[in-house]
C-alpha cells in the first residue's frame, strides 16, 4: 500500500510556531510529528508515503534527506502553488509515479494522530467495492468538521463540511481516506480543489461513497489545544505505556517544578521556575522563578525571570519574554 501524506498547508492556528517550522515538523514528545503519522501508517503495511509538500517543503527533504523515515520510503513531491486538498492529492499520484501501479491507496491529513486500524477500513472498502472510504469519528461539537451521514452498511449519503447547527450527525471526517485511482480523475488539474468540499460531496451524490465508523484514539494536532494534548496524552499512558516527557539532554535546576510537560533537549529550566502541563522545545529557557501553564514555549525562546505564560499560550522560536510579563491565550511574536 502507498499513502499520499497531506502537509503543505500554512497551518494558521498554529502561528507563531509555524511561521519558522511547518506544523508537521514541530516536534510531538521528541520526534517531529509527522514521523508518528508515519510510524502509524506503517504499522499498518504501508510501505511507501508521498509528502505531498508545499509550505516550507526544505524543512522535511532537509530532515529526510536518505529518502525515509520511520522504516518507510519517503516520496517528496512539491506543489508550486497550494492546490487544496484535492489538488495536491491528483499533483502527489501523478508526480511521485503512483499512477504506474494502478491500486488502491491511503490519503492522510499530515495532523491526524490515531491508532485507526487501516485493515479494517480496507476490508470494508474492498467488501463495499467503494470507490472511497472514509474513516469517521464521533464527535460531542461537529460543526467546525465535515460532516458524513452514512446508510446502515456504511454508504454515505451525505457530506456536509462544517454544517450550521443542529449538524446531520456526530459522525465528522477524520482525515483518513481510501481511494481507487479513478479517484484522481474526478480532480481538475490546474485549480485548487478541496477533497472535503467538492470532491466527497459529489461521490456522496453519485453514491460511490463509503465509510467506517470507528472511534478509535483521534486528535487533529491543528491547534493550540490538541497539539498539547497529543503529547500530554503520550504522558499520561492514554495511548500505550507511559512515557517520560523530560529529555535526558534537558538541564533542570532541582528547585524547578515540572508536572506533566515535554522539556527536550537542550532546554532549561531554571530555580523556583514552575511549567505545567506545557511543551518547552529544544534549546529555550525558563528563567528563574518562570511560571508556564498549559502554554508551548518555541526553540530557542526564553521565558524571562518571573514572567508567567499561561493558557494556551504560544512563544514563537527565539522569542524573548520579558522578565516579569503575564501572558494569558496569547501568542507572540503577534500574526504575521
Ligand atoms: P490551518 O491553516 O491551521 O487550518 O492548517 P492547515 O493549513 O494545515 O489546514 P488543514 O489542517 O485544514 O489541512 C488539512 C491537511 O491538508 C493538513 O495536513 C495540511 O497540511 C494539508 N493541506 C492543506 N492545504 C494543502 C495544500 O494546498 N497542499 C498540500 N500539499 N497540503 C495541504
Amino acid at each position: 500500500m502507498q499513502a499520499i501524506l497531506l502537509v503543505g498547508g500554512f497551518g494558521t492556528r498554529l502561528r507563531p510556531l509555524t511561521l519558522t517550522t511547518p506544523k508537521q515538523m514541530l516536534p510531538v514528545l521528541h520526534r517531529p510529528m509527522v514521523e508518528h503519522v508515519v510510524s502509524g501508517l506503517a504499522r499498518h503495511g504501508v510501505e511507501r508515503v508521498v509528502l505531498a509538500l508545499g509550505y516550507h517543503d526544505e524543512a522535511f527533504r532537509s530532515a529526510y534527506p536518505g529518502g525515509r523515515c520511520a522504516g518507510v520510503e519517503l516520496c517528496c513531491v512539491v506543489e508550486s502553488e497550494p492546490l487544496d486538498t484535492a489538488g495536491a492529492i491528483r499533483f502527489a499520484y501523478a508526480a511521485s509515479g503512483m499512477e504506474d501501479s494502478r491500486g488502491t491507496f491511503l490519503v492522510a491529513n499530515g495532523d491526524v494522530i490515531t491508532d485507526l486500524d487501516v485493515s479494517e477500513m480496507l476490508r470494508l472498502h474492498r467488501s463495499a467495492g467503494a470507490e472511497a472510504t472514509i474513516h469517521l469519528i464521533e464527535v460531542e461539537d461537529p460543526s467546525r468538521y465535515g460532516v458524513v451521514v452514512t446508510e446502515a452498511g456504511g454508504r454515505v449519503s451525505a457530506f456536509v463540511e462544517k454544517p450550521p447547527r443542529p449538524a446531520p450527525s456526530n459522525w465528522i471526517n477524520a482525515g483518513t481516506y481510501l481511494m481507487e485511482p479513478s479517484v484522481v480523475g474526478r480532480i481538475d488539474g490546474g485549480r485548487r480543489v478541496s477533497v472535503e468540499r467538492e470532491i466527497f460531496p459529489a461521490m456522496a451524490a453519485d453514491g460511490t461513497l463509503w465509510a467506517l465508523k470507528h472511534n478509535t484514539y483521534w486528535v487533529d494536532a491543528g491547534t493550540p489545544q490538541t497539539y498539547l494534548r497529543v503529547q500530554l496524552d503520550l504522558l499520561d499512558g492514554r495511548r500505550g505505556p507511559a512515557v517520560a516527557g523530560v529529555s535526558p539532554e534537558a538541564s533542570v535546576d532541582p528547585g524547578a517544578v515540572v508536572e506533566r510537560s515535554v522539556v527536550m533537549a537542550g532546554a532549561v529550566v531554571g530555580e523556583g521556575s514552575v511549567v505545567r502541563g506545557s511543551a518547552v522545545h529544544s534549546s529555550a529557557v525558563i528563567e528563574a522563578g518562570a511560571q508556564v501553564m498549559d502554554s508551548v514555549v518555541g526553540s530557542g525562546a526564553t521565558v524571562g525571570q518571573g514572567a508567567r505564560v499561561t493558557d494556551g499560550t504560544l512563544v514563537g522560536e527565539h522569542f524573548d519574554v520579558e522578565p516579569g510579563a503575564t501572558l494569558s491565550e496569547a501568542r507572540v511574536p503577534g500574526a504575521v
